[in-house]
């Protein structure tokens, strides 16, 4: 089976049923009306059961391709959205209220208030999914960001997907800012895994083997992500608390040691990790990736040791949590991610591994040699 069609498989299996049970809920309850844009690849499919577990009428608004079958009770609007006007079409948007509306995917701030333009005006409340990269890269150089730090900035070129999700927000503030909710989230992780960015199922999937392991570094820099039910659920609550404004969405940061000792727990394993320091493993070609999402393989997915990007896993989520919302444990997203795994192959997570076996070995043997000091 292609991959493609595993994933459209796997989530169509996971979500049906629920969302079958949900929308008859739904019809007793007669609660609020939702309008999700996109919802149904990742993040999406968790926003639309989020709120179908809340009790609310979903309508969807996409073109059709991705993941068509999910949800097949559900109100379907097509259309496309594009940077370009004579491309786009929105007429299925040109009727209808709802009581709120959820922008989950674009980044490009042209596509983004086109759609919010449109529909502002029939709704009460507008949701808006950024991320923890619009923020300006100066603040990754130190812990605890908050939402009113500074984002990035926009001339109109930028290929930057921070910087197009920072100017989208700054376009949707200008058009409605009394009814908008932003959330920001840090990297997201769970289920299906390959949709998600590693920090977990590279790590899960090292300790599954048992075998002896690099832990780069000492074990002290920061990881932090948000699990994608956490993300959806989030939306879910704001909507029913009427709750406006902007979040981060992260849950609190564990030194990377702490995060392996995590996966380890989960999957009752005794894999062995040796601490190497980041100047021998780069002298053995192993180096931290330079920048994240610089499309170079990162051997160690997660570790950022770099002062100057640090921060971005170390992000404050205090002001969610005094929304009354609550990451779910580490656990739950670990076996989330092992679910397909436990089914389908006990040996292994699908990941394309990064590392081979026989380079890891080759390093671990010259650190030994060297009697465990640089
Ligand atoms: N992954 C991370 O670690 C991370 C971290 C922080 C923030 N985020 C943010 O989280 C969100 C993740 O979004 P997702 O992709 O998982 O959302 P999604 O809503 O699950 O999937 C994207 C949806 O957009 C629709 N779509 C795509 N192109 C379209 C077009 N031209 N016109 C109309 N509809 C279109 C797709 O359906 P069709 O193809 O059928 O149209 C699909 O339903 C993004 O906002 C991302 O920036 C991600």
């Amino acid at each position: 089976m292609r991959r493609r069609e595993f994933v459209r498989n796997a989530i169509a299996c996971a979500c049906i049923p629920a969302a079958v049970r949900l929308r008859a809920e739904t019809l007793t309850t007669g609660n609020k009306s939702i309008l999700v844009l996109g919802g149904t690849d990742f993040l999406g499919p968790q926003v639309v059961l989020a709120a179908l577990a809340a009790g609310y009428d979903v309508t969807l608004f996409n073109r059709g391709m991705t993941h068509p079958e999910l949800f097949p009770m559900l109100r379907k609007l097509r259309g496309t959205r594009s940077v370009d006007p004579a491309k786009e079409d929105l007429s299925a948007l040109r009727t209808g209220r709802w009581d709120a509306v959820i922008d989950v995917w674009p980044s490009e701030p042209e596509m983004v208030i086109s759609t919010a333009a449109l529909l502002h005006d029939r709704t009460e409340h507008y949701l808006y999914v950024s991320s923890i990269a619009a923020y300006d890269v100066a603040n990754y150089a130190h812990a605890g960001t908050s939402e009113g730090a500074k984002l990035r900035a926009f001339s109109g070129h930028e290929e930057d997907y921070g910087a197009r999700k920072a100017e989208s927000e700054r376009r949707l503030h200008a058009l409605a800012a009394a009814k908008l909710t932003i959330v920001r989230p840090g990297a997201i992780e769970g289920s299906p895994s390959w949709c998600s960015g590693g920090l977990m199922e590279t790590w899960l999937s090292r300790v599954m083997d048992g075998r002896q392991h690099i832990g780069p570094g000492d074990g002290m820099d920061p990881i932090q992500l948000v699990d994608v039910k956490d993300v959806g659920s989030f939306v879910a609550q704001s909507i029913a608390r009427r709750t406006f404004g902007t979040f981060n969405l992260v849950r609190d940061w564990l030194p990377l040691r702490d995060h392996i000792q995590s996966c380890k727990e989960v999957t009752h394993s005794n894999a062995d990790f040796v601490w190497i320091p980041r100047s021998f493993l780069e002298s053995h070609g192993l180096p931290p990736a330079a920048e994240i999402g610089d499309g170079k393989p990162q051997f160690f997915t997660g570790w950022i040791p770099r002062p100057a990007i640090k921060g971005l896993y170390q992000m404050s989520n205090t002001k969610a949590l005094a929304t009354g919302w609550r990451p779910r444990p580490f656990a739950a997203t670990a076996t989330d991610i092992l679910a397909p795994c436990a089914v389908n192959s006990p040996a292994r997570l699908a990941i394309k591994e990064t590392l081979s076996s026989e380079k890891e070995a080759e390093v671990l043997q010259a650190w030994a040699d060297l009697g465990g000091h640089a």
